[in-house]
């Protein structure tokens, strides 16, 4: 059975990335592909557990360092148990958010560098990388602006996972910047879609994308 293939989104709150996974699992599965989507924090029972302490708005005074650690017990649980067997068995992953995050939030936005992270990376998460990440990097005023919004909703639902979207602006130009350098850098897996356009638009340029490394991977 040939390996599966793994594909992250990434961006900031708001960047309208957990919408695109959403529709291109929905194409995948049209077409007749094997998906298994998951996001971090969460998935797993004890994802979940993290994402309800981290999330919350009224879990305070986390150290970054403890911050980042349970964001990587998380990924551990996921590894083991939804993205190797899933990619074990051919299937396509879809997870929304992956280390990338850990690196442009822990790393940028608390400001613990890009080296600790990937240092963790390598040993908790046995160097796994995605074969393809797409970054969602629209503005930083059209994110926050979008982010907010949906706090608002949350909140009139009664459910809570402000905690990040708390922090000001400072801190979300940190988690931008780092999320720049991430996408140079990393530019043979990581492609940036940094045009604010409509989601029919970002979606049939994400299957395109997507679409085109399927087939590169099948012919080599
Ligand atoms: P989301 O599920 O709405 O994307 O929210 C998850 C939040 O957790 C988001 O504010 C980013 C944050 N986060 C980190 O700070 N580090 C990480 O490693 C991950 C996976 C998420």
């Amino acid at each position: 059975m040939p390996r599966g293939f793994f594909i992250t989104f990434e961006g900031l709150d708001g960047s309208g990335k957990s919408t695109q996974m959403r529709l291109l699992a929905r194409t995948l599965q049209a077409s007749g592909r094997e998906v298994t989507t998951t996001r971090q924090p969460g998935g797993t029972e004890l994802g979940d557990q993290i994402r309800a302490v981290l999330l919350n708005s009224s879990t305070q005074n986390v150290a970054p360092l403890a911050e980042m650690a349970l964001m990587f017990a998380d990924r551990a649980q996921s590894i083991q148990a939804i993205i190797e067997p899933a990619l074990a068995e051919g299937k396509i992953v879809l997870c929304d958010r992956f280390t990338d995050s850990t690196e442009a939030y822990q790393g940028g936005g608390r400001g613990l560098g890009s080296e600790r992270v990937l240092a963790l990376h390598r040993t908790v998460c046995d160097d796994l990388w995605p074969d393809l990440t797409i970054l969602l990097l629209p503005s930083l005023d059209a994110s926050l602006a979008r982010a907010r919004r949906r706090n608002g909703r949350q909140l009139a639902q009664g459910t809570d996972e402000n905690r990040f979207e708390g922090e000001g602006r400072a801190f979300y130009e940190r988690v931008f910047l780092k999320y720049q350098e991430i996408g140079a850098r990393e530019n043979l897996r990581v492609v940036t879609i940094a045009e604010d356009a409509s989601v029919e638009t970002i979606e049939k340029r994400i299957v395109e994308i997507v679409e085109e490394r399927l087939t590169r991977k099948t012919s080599s």
